[in-house]
């Protein structure tokens, strides 16, 4: 793939030369647990928008590199973080510098694990702190600490999970390639960002409904300030169930794992675990509760792919 040198601004021709397939493909999954409920599943293939950027980190991170300017971007991450990974690749492919701030200090004296030696590769360099700094780390004060031991005290900042204002309003896309497709759209939540800009996208097109992947019950609240900040007040028509977590963040339970590689096996789509999974075993649990009306149309948003 091209590499593209930035200068001091970055502007949307070294986005577009990273040629994302966007609007992305919108298939049918014929499938029989809907269609005996006489309802249509579309997926919605935002996991081949870009190779590296896959899926919903293009959405949300291209409107802030754009925004970076050129400038080094820092950014957040636990161990295993997908955002930090997809952050490092931006940055060597667009030839910008990037920190990631690594929540664990002691993770600094031991061998990187493979998702921190890819961002290492990828050129971005790792700044370890301790948890309960990284806790805090929204906190102006924690924030410019942690920017000064970093060296990065110019740096553009994306929070944790990549989602801002600008990512909001990266997601809007989204739901405009979706609207008139669909009576409902449904997407997996982690931080509730890529479903805010969603919903907006879609304008009352179609309902969004939100699976959370955490448990936790704040999400609502999180969406709603996210709108409000990207928005200025709340947009679309959205709801969220907390049913489907299956225990929590990155559990994987043995039945879910089973329902994901069926569901590869039907369909030929690769499933990510964590959070594409989850959605889509929401899904045939809903179509089975007769939550989506017959004649209707549902599409699903595949927002990632398993990593390699
Ligand atoms: C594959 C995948 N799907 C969905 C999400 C959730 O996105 P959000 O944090 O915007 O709710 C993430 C998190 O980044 C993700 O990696």
């Amino acid at each position: 793939m091209a590499r593209v040198t930035s200068s001091d601004a970055l502007g949307p021709d070294a986005l577009a030369g990273l040629r994302p397939r966007l609007p992305s493909p919108l298939e049918e999954a014929v499938d029989a647990r809907f269609e005996r409920h006489g309802v249509r599943l579309l997926l919605k293939r935002d996991d081949l928008v870009h190779p590296e950027l896959v899926g919903n980190k293009w959405r949300k991170l291209a409107p802030n590199l754009a925004a970076a300017g050129g400038r080094t971007v820092v950014t957040f991450g636990g161990a295993y973080s997908n955002h930090l990974r997809a952050t490092a690749a931006a940055g060597r492919l667009l030839g910008l510098r990037t920190v990631g701030v690594v929540r664990g200090e002691e993770l600094a004296d031991r061998p990187l694990n493979p998702s921190l030696a890819r961002c290492a590769a990828d050129g971005m360099r790792l700044h370890f702190v301790a948890r309960s700094v990284y806790r805090r780390k929204t906190d102006p004060e924690t924030l410019a600490a942690v920017l000064r031991a970093a060296d990065a005290e110019d740096a553009y900042v994306v929070p944790e999970g990549g989602s801002n204002a600008a990512a909001v309003r990266g997601c809007v896309e989204l739901g405009r390639e979706l609207a008139g497709a669909a009576d409902a759209v449904a997407v997996a939540c982690g931080t509730g960002g890529t479903l805010a800009g969603l919903a907006a996208g879609l304008a009352g097109s179609a309902r969004t409904l939100g699976i959370p992947v955490l448990k936790g019950g704040f999400l609502t609240a999180d969406i709603r300030a996210l709108q409000t900040e990207a928005f200025g007040g709340p947009r679309g028509e959205w709801s969220l169930d907390e049913r489907f977590h299956h225990g929590g963040y990155a559990r994987v339970p043995a039945d879910l794992e089973a329902f994901a590689a069926d569901f590869e096996q039907r369909h030929g789509v690769p499933v990510e675990r964590i959070y594409v999974a989850k959605l889509l075993h929401a899904l045939v649990a809903l179509a089975g509760e007769g939550a989506f009306p017959r004649g209707s149309t549902v599409a699903a948003v595949i927002t990632g792919r398993p990593s390699p």
